[in-house]
């Protein structure tokens, strides 16, 4: 059994979805005039969107999680609150996930106020209806167990992290050095995922973790280099 439940997903995966979701917009009878990507996550599925339902108008917002160090809070910002004026205009607002929804939830209260749509929707390629304070007028899959949904467009960053994770949380690699092969080892038992589904991604996020100061690489074997 996975310590993190982990769903590798596949590019054919994300085509298949958004497809599913824009026939889902379509099927109620909406027709945006702007299509709008919570930057970064939403990108990918924004545009497939825009492809899908023939949108030529494409926006982006980007909101995200940011750790106040002091407080140990996650807090939900705007990066670039910008202004544009949607008025007259129909608007859908794309996001790959709403897990807590607490990014979905500032941009799309921000679009509101600040663009001022005549109408706005919310679209997700998936919801965690078990954790999410919102529900997306429009979602492809309800996930109701918390999963990690690896996407295509994290695959290094995600790699990285959960390879760092391991030194830090496995008993068995806390203040120890690993080879490439028990890494992997433990990499599966972690995240029930084999480093092989990752394809070149295992070995680059190897190297940029070495390049970056975070693993040290001696005699064929890895150390955590920093602490934090
Ligand atoms: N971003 C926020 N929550 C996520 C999740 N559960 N999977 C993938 N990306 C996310």
């Amino acid at each position: 059994m996975a310590k993190v439940p982990v769903k590798i997903v596949s590019w054919e995966e994300i085509v298949e979805w958004s497809k599913g979701l824009a026939e889902r917009i379509r099927g109620d009878g909406f027709q945006p005039d702007v299509v709008i990507a919570v930057s970064r996550g939403g990108f990918v599925p924004a545009r497939l969107i825009c492809d899908f339902l023939d949108v030529t108008n494409l926006l982006s917002i980007q909101s995200q999680h940011w750790v106040e160090a002091a407080r140990m809070a996650e807090k939900a910002i705007l990066r670039f609150p910008y202004r544009v004026d949607l008025s007259g205009m129909r608007a859908i607002l794309v996001d790959d996930i709403v897990d807590t929804g607490d990014t979905l939830q500032l941009a799309r209260d921000f679009v509101v106020r600040e663009w001022r749509p005549s109408e706005l929707k919310v679209a997700a390629l998936q919801w965690i209806s078990s954790v999410a304070k919102i529900r997306p007028d429009y979602y492809y899959l309800e996930v109701r167990d918390w999963t990690w949904f690896q996407y295509p467009w994290t695959r290094l960053e995600d790699t990285m992290q959960f390879i760092v994770r391991i030194f830090r949380e496995d008993e068995r690699a806390r203040g120890r050095s690993l080879s490439e092969d028990e890494i992997a080892w433990l990499f599966r038992e972690f995240y029930g995922v084999d480093p092989r589904q990752l394809g070149l991604y295992w070995g680059l996020a190897l190297k940029r973790l070495v390049e970056k100061g975070i693993l040290r690489l001696e005699d064929g074997r890895y150390y955590l280099a920093k602490a934090g």
